[in-house]
């Protein structure tokens, strides 16, 4: 990478804490992100008496996959520039029990008032040609630190276990092949992720059988 090499010891340190900085909105964002979560589970579970949420995972994009990804765009090299123009630098992903669960915490999620929603794709009515489904959301949260206020964007996976399932073992062959996976196992990932859905469409009809009988007990 070619980065200007007449920079002072001086301006280092200050890049370095300006990037600290810059990177600690991104935490902060996903920690209030997880705490909202968090809430909208437990709350769902007191009224509907399940956790329509499996699993929460968040990961920050790390600094040389961020500096990849900024060069590649060409996004001139300023904060501010990144910060506008990459969308993808906290992630949480929301692993949810049935398809249903998925646009349910998806609108608690997007009525909230301090949450932006920028952007909304529906891999899971309109799949990925690979067959890969997920809801995803760009979301814009506001962080609130000591000095200033910031918003920054956050990206939200929300799949079902079986997705996440699908979409795992994707992407280790993905990069066990070095991102070139021969035709013939391409059209078997596939049916794969069809298997998938398939099993998911199965465990929501059980799930709703379930809820007709505990409600003929409860009447
Ligand atoms: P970037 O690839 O991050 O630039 O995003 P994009 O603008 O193409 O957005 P998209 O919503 O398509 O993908 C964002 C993220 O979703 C990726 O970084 C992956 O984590 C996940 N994803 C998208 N497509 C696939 C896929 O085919 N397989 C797997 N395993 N994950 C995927
Ligand atoms: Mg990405």
């Amino acid at each position: 990478m070619n980065f200007p090499i007449d920079i002072s010891q001086e301006r280092i340190k200050e890049l370095k804490v300006d990037f600290t900085r810059f990177r600690m909105a991104y935490k902060f964002a996903l920690d209030e992100m997880t705490t909202k979560l968090n809430i909208l589970n437990e709350e769902f579970s007191y009224i509907h008496d399940y956790n329509p949420i499996e699993h929460i995972s968040t990961r920050m994009k790390s600094p040389d996959s961020l500096i990849k990804k900024v060069l590649k765009k060409n996004i001139p090299l300023s904060f501010d520039h990144i910060k506008d123009n990459i969308r993808d630098i906290a992630g949480i992903r929301i692993t949810c029990s049935f398809r249903s669960d998925i646009y349910q915490i998806s609108e608690m999620i997007q009525s909230q008032r301090d949450i932006e929603v920028i952007d909304i794709k529906d891999y899971i009515t309109n799949p990925k040609p690979n067959g890969y489904r997920s809801l995803h959301l760009i979301l814009k949260i506001p962080v609130f630190m000591s000095d200033r206020e910031e918003s920054v964007f956050v990206e939200v996976q929300i799949r079902t276990i079986a997705m996440d399932f699908w979409a795992s073992l994707e992407h280790k062959i993905y990069y066990k092949y070095n991102q070139e996976v021969p035709e013939e196992l391409l059209i078997e990932l596939k049916e794969a992720a069809k298997t998938a859905s398939d099993l998911d469409k199965k465990m929501e009809d059980l799930h709703k059988k379930v809820a007709v009988i505990k409600q003929e007990k409860d009447d």
